[in-house]
């Protein structure tokens, strides 16, 4: 934004770390926000497991673009945009399936898995060599990359590649991808809802210990409650900033582990399998590596939205704004591809119970989110909110709020071209260049 320098204050003599709040409720900032964020930055779409078999499809909206995902008949995994090369419709109008070819409901031209063209009503009518460049087929998303069976598509034809992007998030990835030998996959089924907060709150929220305690105290006591075992409600562990504004929080938490340390929650029934899951992950990588998956917790950000939750089940979540105030969710529950009936009901009971819209903790979440909004009406007179925690720590803990300054970093260097946030600045209450000038 050429004239507005001022959304991240960072003053270092104070170590104060400021974000301002024009950023969650004006029209322009997220205008922005999809010309250079949304349109630069590698996004997630799916992961490999929803597409095991030949044929197997997914369709997605991504920065509001509708995707069609796909294994074609060799193998391998593509992304086209969802609209017919002919005049435009949607192609594929299921959410996902198995199908060798896509009909076009309109005028019924049909694609391949590999989206090439495999006829048109009425062939006669074109020329003789119509199509032999290919520019009638689906078009490919500029980019498309798997890490560890995640899968991102990115619009910038130029973006660097998917590793390189993913900095010291991939070593993250890895501790979620390498917790079944069989490989994780995606437990059919999904949740979306909406906030009515700007999209940036749920970014903050998803690396946020801070708030735990306090917003999540219900969920807390009823742990307390229904387990004998569970005497304290103390997390421990650190936040870490992992590079091109990608954050987590590792830590020790009250709460059982879906992969191998469920006991304190479920008593002797499983425990034979945990200990076969706990001695397998020892084989498989060794001791330390095991103690990590099995006895620690993270919530995982990679920029700008995609957050893996993995805690008491892992959730695999994605957020775009449709307004600055009006963000919609989607989530997913990974889990290992040969876990037990018991483990996996188990763990979808925490996908719904604690993750789930209607569950313990997001209800919370959302009302804190919304209020956070809600307040943002008085941007002008409470121009500032302040993520100042642990700042100036060799070693921030998990409840400070390092992870937040790591995305509003990045955030900022995308948003204003500027190679470090404004080091001081006044408070941001003026208008901003429109997306169509900045582009
Ligand atoms: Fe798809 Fe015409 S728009 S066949
Ligand atoms: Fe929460």
């Amino acid at each position: 934004m050429k004239d507005d320098l001022s959304l991240v204050l960072i003053e270092e003599e104070e170590q104060r770390f400021r974000v301002s709040r024009g950023a969650f409720v004006r029209e322009d900032v997220m205008a922005e926000e999809y010309a250079r964020i949304f349109d630069k930055c590698w996004l997630y779409v799916c992961h490999e497991s929803e597409l095991a078999k030949p044929g197997d499809f997914v369709t997605r909206t991504v920065a509001r673009r509708n995707l069609l995902v796909t294994r074609d008949t060799k193998g391998d995994i593509n992304a086209f945009f969802n609209t017919c090369p002919h005049r435009g419709a949607t192609v594929c109008r299921e959410p996902s399936g198995n199908q060798k070819n896509f009909q076009c409901f309109y005028h019924g031209w049909v694609f391949g898995c590999d989206g090439s063209l495999k006829s048109q009503p009425g062939k006669e009518s074109y020329g003789e060599h119509f199509n032999e460049a290919g520019n009638a087929n689906l078009v490919p998303v500029p980019r498309f990359e798997i890490y560890a069976g995640f899968c991102f598509v990115s619009y910038d034809p130029g973006i660097q590649s998917l590793p390189d992007y993913l900095a010291g998030a991939k070593e993250y990835l890895d501790v979620v991808a390498v917790q079944s030998a069989a490989g994780m996959q995606i437990s059919q089924g999904g949740q979306q809802y909406a906030i009515r907060a700007n999209w940036k709150l749920l970014v903050e929220n998803s690396v946020d210990g801070y708030h735990a305690v306090s917003t999540h105290a219900s969920y807390l006591d009823y742990l307390k409650n229904t387990n004998g075992s569970l005497t304290s409600t103390a997390f421990e562990g650190h936040g870490h900033d992992l590079g091109n504004g990608h954050a987590a929080l590792e830590y020790r938490a009250p709460w059982g582990r879906p992969i191998a340390s469920w006991i304190p929650l479920w008593g002797e029934e499983g425990k034979q399998e945990i200990d076969e899951l706990f001695n397998q992950l020892v084989e498989h990588h060794g001791q330390e590596m095991a103690e990590r998956i099995a006895h620690k917790s993270r919530n995982i950000l990679i920029y700008p939205n995609l957050v893996i939750n993995d805690i008491m089940a892992i959730t695999v979540r994605t957020f775009y704004p449709e307004a600055p105030d009006y963000m919609v969710i989607n989530g997913w529950a990974l889990a290992p591809a040969e876990e037990s009936d018991w483990a996996r009901k188990y763990r979808l009971s925490n996908f719904l119970e604690f993750l789930g819209p209607g569950g313990f903790a997001t209800p919370d979440d959302v009302e804190a989110l919304e209020s956070c909004q809600n307040g943002f009406r008085n941007y002008r007179q409470v121009p500032y909110s302040d993520i100042s925690k642990g700042m100036g720590k060799a070693m921030p803990s998990y409840d400070d709020e390092l992870q937040m300054r790591a995305f509003w970093t990045q955030w900022d260097r995308q948003i204003n071209g500027a190679p470090e946030p404004q080091r001081i600045g006044q408070a941001d209450t003026g208008p901003v260049s429109s997306a169509a000038e900045a582009a």
